[in-house]
């Protein structure tokens, strides 16, 4: 008899792992991800949460490998398990199980309950107020204490965060150069950014105008969303903003899935351990999308690695944040699949 038939009540249930683990997603949902794509989803059991990659969300000019899709997804994952211990659940995680689905990123099983982690507490804060800040920063160095917890959280992944100096300037400033060149040198690339840019307000994903800012003279040029056409980085004035910006590379050993998933995850414990120590950051991988300048950043790196995505850094220059940048519904990421015939369903997670 089907489940809906007349006469026959079915009870589903969602038991406390299966809620822990949708309230890991659901905190997901915030992760960054290239151009605001949010190319994940969901699928959570009664006792693991399957992440996807959704490559219907690839960007294929910009992204044809799709490297910065599973980038994206791996800040997802480390969100969902900076949240996971933060509740204080122990857990384990299995990257791209090899099941014959290569878009099943990664499952993380919940195993039961463990002392919940301070660290994983703080982070959990930062994921409600991190947002990517393009704005200039203040002209107040970062302090090298504050670089040295960004450097160990990366390394508590395996991936790194190579910090550059200023000999290493002129580099990434040609590496951006190079990047500005080609891609906005590109009209299929200029027409695949601009269908992802939002008026404030609109839709689900992408990136909002308001979120944007003046691209000035900078000693790195960042990325230039309005495309408005090559040359438009070039310094044009004297005064440099940005000057007390500073630059880290995530770096990877390989350069392949499983690798492109664990500098999503490096990122993400960057981006959340710099919002906790009051730091902006915004996250540059058009330094990475473009072979030329992927090269340049590789040579600078001593041909150790590969350079996953860099990120800029600084103190911000003022308390009020940029805009935020509009999520998707969590009905549409998340999937959550009950048991059949328990006990009737206790309280739904927060948020859900
Ligand atoms: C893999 C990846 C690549 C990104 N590349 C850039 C970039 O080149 N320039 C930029 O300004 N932001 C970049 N971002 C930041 C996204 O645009 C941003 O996360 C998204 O618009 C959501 O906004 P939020 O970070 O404020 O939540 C990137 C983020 C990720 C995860």
């Amino acid at each position: 008899m089907p489940a809906n038939a007349p006469g026959r009540t079915t009870t589903f249930h969602i038991g406390p792992a299966s809620q822990e683990l949708t309230r890991a997603a659901l905190a997901a949902v915030q992760a960054p991800s290239i151009l605001n794509t949010q190319p994940w989803r969901w699928r959570i059991t009664h006792d693991a949460a399957l992440l996807y990659a959704d490559q219907r969300r690839r960007l294929p000019i910009l992204d044809p490998t799709g490297r910065l899709l599973v980038l994206s997804c791996g800040t997802a994952l480390h969100h969902a398990c900076v949240t996971l211990a933060a509740d204080g659940a122990d857990f384990e995680v299995e990257p791209m199980p090899d099941d014959g689905d290569p878009d099943l990123l990664a499952v993380v099983r919940h195993r039961g309950v463990a002392e919940p982690s301070a660290r994983a507490q703080r982070q959990r804060r930062a994921i409600r107020v991190r947002r990517s800040d393009r704005r200039p920063f203040a002209t107040r160095p970062v302090p090298q204490e504050s670089l040295d917890r960004l450097c160990r959280a990366a390394q508590r992944t395996d991936a790194r965060l190579q910090m550059t100096w200023s000999r290493d300037l002129a580099d990434l400033a040609v590496a951006a150069g190079q990047a500005t060149d080609v891609l906005l040198g590109d009209p299929q690339y200029r027409a695949e950014l601009a269908a992802w840019i939002r008026q404030p307000g609109e839709g689900h994903d992408g990136v909002p105008v308001d979120t944007l800012a003046p691209l000035g003279a900078r000693p790195v040029p960042i990325r230039d969303f309005t495309a408005v056409g090559v040359g438009a980085n070039v310094v044009s004035r004297v005064d440099i903003c940005d000057p007390e910006a500073r630059y880290g590379i995530v770096v990877t050993d390989g350069d392949g899935p499983h690798d492109w998933l664990t500098a999503g995850v490096a990122l993400s414990a960057v981006l959340l351990t710099a919002t906790a120590e009051h730091l902006a950051t915004s996250p540059m991988s058009d330094l990475v999308e473009n072979e030329v300048a992927r090269r340049t950043l590789r040579r600078m790196l001593g041909g150790v690695g590969y350079p996953a995505i860099g990120v800029r850094i600084g103190v911000p220059a003022t308390s009020t944040p940029p805009p935020r940048a509009p999520r998707r519904p969590a009905a549409e990421v998340i999937e959550v699949v009950a048991d059949e015939a328990g006990p009737p369903q206790s309280q739904p997670p927060e948020g859900a």
